[in-house]
């Protein structure tokens, strides 16, 4: 048996990822495979609270699957999978649903902001952390590393294990949660943080011309191409940080001394894109041509991760009395 801490996260089905998604979490994922048991899925089953088109939900997945076999999530390393195809989260949910209190969930954040923006919010949005909590429970996780908006899902985690294991005895490790810091640094064309439903993202995979116009759009302050600027509040710096490697030193100095201006700023950034997602595009294009090596990858995991959580739940059932 592995000695190695279990490592469980999730990334929504529910769009395309953008650079801010990759170095706020995926490209961490891939970082982290060798040095933990990793488990990462797409929650489709969270993805439904908000996408409720078949077709759509099930691109989503597989390209997202794609996307994330594109920037090197090794299977061998890594167990990769569907959420649906461990359905004993959901019954787990149930359970963990019935040691829940209303009022316990009506303080998430996350429901109270879907709550101000849309009183007709489903029930799915409500429960979302219980069923979260069954993902990371279920799996025996150690470590959740997830965005800072995420953290009190994990939180909600913690505090149902807690309170499984004082009504039924010990059964659930406490996961811990890891916050991915980068996810509040990587700033959109706007200068706020890079969200999709802001519209100011750069996707992940994008084409040059794309790339370019996209940098083109990027807010700066209006100082001319001479007037010394600070690398510490423009938001085409803090993209360079991103990707530049040799450069950056040189592009710091230019900005202090005044001898360089943002256009050239922006066109050396998206060079420097481009050079970055280049080779992503290319081994992305070779698992989008065999989508059922794809699906292979997840169903394979998929078995990995239900054995596990059909173990767990033997024990969950015995506890509970459903089983005897
Ligand atoms: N709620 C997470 C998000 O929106 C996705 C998610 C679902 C998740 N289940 C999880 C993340 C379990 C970590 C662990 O990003």
């Amino acid at each position: 048996m592995s000695t190695k801490k279990i490592l469980l996260s999730g990334i929504k089905p529910t769009g395309r990822p953008h650079i801010g998604n990759y170095f706020g979490a995926m490209k961490q994922y891939v970082d982290m495979q060798n040095d933990y048991d990793s488990y990462i899925f797409l929650p489709d089953y969270h993805a439904l609270t908000s996408v409720q088109n078949g077709a759509e939900l099930a691109g989503y997945s597989l390209d997202v699957a794609i996307d994330l076999l594109a920037i090197g999530l090794e299977p061998v390393k890594v167990t990769l999978f569907k959420q649906s195809d461990v359905p004993e989260v959901t019954e787990l949910a149930w359970i963990f649903n019935c040691l829940t209190t209303m009022p316990y969930l009506m303080r998430a954040h996350a429901f109270k902001d879907s709550e101000a923006k849309n009183k007709d919010i489903n029930v799915g949005i409500f429960d979302y952390p219980i069923l979260m909590a069954a993902d990371i429970l279920i799996q025996d996780a150690d470590l959740v590393p997830v965005g800072a908006d995420q953290k009190q899902h994990v939180e909600y985690a913690r505090d149902t294990a807690e309170k499984f294991n004082r009504v039924y005895g010990d059964t659930f490790k406490l996961p811990e949660p890891r916050i991915l810091e980068a996810v509040a640094v990587v700033p959109g064309i706007d200068g706020q943080k890079m969200s999709k439903s802001y519209g100011n993202h750069i996707p992940l995979f994008a084409e040059d011309d794309e790339i370019r116009s996209l940098v083109a759009k990027i807010v700066t302050d209006s100082k001319t191409p001479d007037e010394p600027k600070d690398p510490t509040t423009d938001n085409i710096f803090a993209l360079h940080k991103l990707f530049s490697q040799d450069d950056l030193a040189e592009i710091e100095n230019k900005y202090r001394a005044g001898e360089m201006g943002y256009k050239e700023s922006k066109e050396i950034l998206a060079d420097n894109i481009i050079k970055f997602i280049t080779p992503l595009r290319a081994r992305r294009a070779e698992f989008a041509a065999d989508p059922d090596h794809v699906k292979k990858i997840l169903a394979e995991g998929g078995e990995r991760a239900r054995a596990k959580a059909s173990a767990k739940m033997t024990d969950v059932r015995q506890k509970t009395g459903l089983s005897f």
